[in-house]
């Protein structure tokens, strides 16, 4: 039987419920959410279906909301104006508890429309917004406790304090879990900066035990310890840097098996000139040298998805080489590997032979044309992209942020905009300060304080000098990493990065 809209009281009625119905359902969402970023409810895996419950469940508490406004405007015995409902205090009625639902439902109207818009936001900007969720239920618990006919009942009284309840648990397990997790992370951190940083010499000898040519100017090798007892303990997307004969130090990413940890493939594209550091490695290493590594470190991990894209031009097949290797079975992917001709495409031929449909080889010598990203990016993947800088450039224009992960081998121009010009470095484990003036970076300043941290390209791309940042906000000027992972991890690279704030505390 329908409602009777006759009825003067019906939108009352209607008002009441929606809103009722909207407190439980946005409790819901928020326990949701919050069971999700604790990874309570999710494991690694990240299945999508949570997410979208998530989802769906604060969309029907946003009809609701509207429906509460809606049936407010249309029932005559309150009169509310449209001025009364969208601006806070411009109402007579109850002034600060109506404020307090208004500024509640303009915090969830940003909340839904940048969660809606995330893959084109940068991450910190739509998880600050959303984590004003918090404000928003105490907004509404207050405004729902203040205001309204059903105040004082006791059906509604029992009702509140469920919510409430629920709510202040929830937000206290995310407490204690976010406590425990960030001290995590920072010892995670702390101890991949200690599995190679300069503080602690933690290389190792390997030695050459095949060599492949591949076209004309890349040479596959395989290297393996010296003292097979090491544990090396890498992941797909590492990276391992190689003290040269010359006194030159050069990064490659690892392109085997991770499950065969001993096994250290590379791919080593001849440049001919940057320093010599490639053409020595063609020159110079041959079956049963030696030579000196450090332990390999990894800045482009996999991180779970339920869609892959890979895109590798080049010599950047290599991280992606161990990205599809150890991808699990369950998982949807594709491989779109670009070149200009077959034979110089290291892995080409296995890579179609092993993997078939997953892989698109463009070699555009077989293809007559450029491959067009635009019409080959799968929308809906998570896309981890090595190779060119053209072609990295051409992933950020087609790909969100926060779907796109990239290793470059060079780095890109970043220019400070800081207004904080020379600053203070507090070293936490000595206790002393180094002054950084403007004309310097944080790396030669600590060097000319006597302070030893490891490094390698000093151009902010390897990522050997990594430090934990304890406080202040540095402003990063690498291109290693997204900087919201460093933010998140609490890491700054010295060579290049300078400050936001006028001290900067490293754990160094
Ligand atoms: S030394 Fe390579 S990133 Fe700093």
């Amino acid at each position: 039987m329908l409602p009777d809209f006759t009825n003067p009281q019906i939108w009352w009625y209607l008002t009441r419920a929606s809103a009722m119905i909207a407190w439980v359902l946005l409790t819901l969402t928020m326990v949701w959410g919050i069971l999700l970023t604790t990874r309570v409810l999710r494991g690694a895996d990240n299945p999508e279906w949570l997410k979208v419950t998530h989802r769906y469940i604060s969309g029907l508490a946003m009809v609701m909301i509207v429906t509460h406004i809606g049936t407010l405007l249309l029932d005559d015995y309150i009169n509310f104006g449209w001025a009364d409902v969208l601006i806070p205090f411009a109402t007579n009625f109850e002034p600060l508890p109506v404020a307090l639902g208004i500024i509640a439902f303009w915090l969830i109207v940003a909340i839904q429309l940048t969660a809606l818009g995330a893959r084109w936001l940068p991450e910190a900007l739509w998880k600050s917004i959303h984590i004003t969720s918090y404000l928003a239920i105490v907004a509404i618990a207050l405004h729902s406790g203040l205001v309204g006919t059903d105040v004082g009942n006791p059906w509604y009284t029992v009702v509140s304090l469920i919510l409430i309840t629920t709510v202040t648990l929830a937000g206290i397990v995310r407490l204690i879990i976010a406590g425990r997790e960030k001290p995590k992370r920072r010892a995670d951190t702390a101890l991949a900066a200690a599995s190679a940083p300069a503080q602690v010499q933690t290389g190792f000898e390997a030695r050459v035990v095949e060599r492949t040519p591949v076209g004309e100017k890349i040479a596959q090798f395989t290297l393996t310890p010296t003292d097979q007892s090491l544990d090396l303990e890498w992941e797909a997307g590492a990276h391992m840097t190689l003290h040269l004969g010359n006194g030159l130090e050069r990064q490659y990413s690892l392109a085997g098996d991770p499950a065969e940890q001993n096994t250290l493939v590379i791919g080593v594209l001849n440049t001919g000139g940057e320093g010599g550091g490639s053409a020595w490695i063609h020159d110079h290493l041959s079956v049963g040298d030696v030579i000196r590594c450090e332990m390999p470190r990894n800045h482009f991990p996999l991180k779970p998805a339920r869609r892959y894209q890979f895109v590798a031009s080049g010599i950047g097949i290599t991280p992606i080489r161990s990205m599809v290797d150890s991808i699990p079975a369950s998982r949807e992917w594709s491989l779109l590997y670009l070149g200009r001709n077959r034979e110089d495409m290291l892995f080409a031929d296995e890579l179609e032979r092993l993997f078939g449909d997953h892989v698109t080889v463009w070699a555009t010598g077989e293809k007559g044309t450029r491959a067009n990203l635009r019409e080959l990016i799968d929308p809906s993947a998570d896309v981890y992209g090595c190779g060119s800088e053209e072609m990295l450039r051409e992933l950020e224009l087609q790909v969100a942020p926060r779907r796109l992960h990239l290793e470059r081998f060079e780095p890109i121009t970043r220019v400070s905009n800081s207004s904080v010009g020379a600053f203070e470095l507090t070293l936490n484990r000595s206790g002393t300060t180094v002054e950084v003036p403007e004309t310097e970076t944080m790396l030669e300043s600590l060097e000319r304080a006597g302070v030893t941290v490891q490094a390698s390209c000093r151009r902010g791309v390897c990522g050997t000098c990594e430090v934990s940042v304890l406080r202040g906000e540095p402003e990063h000027l690498d291109s290693v990493m997204s900087d919201a992972d460093k933010d998140e991890l609490g890491i700054v690279y010295p060579c290049v990065s300078r400050s936001r704030t006028p001290s900067l505390t490293l754990d160094v």
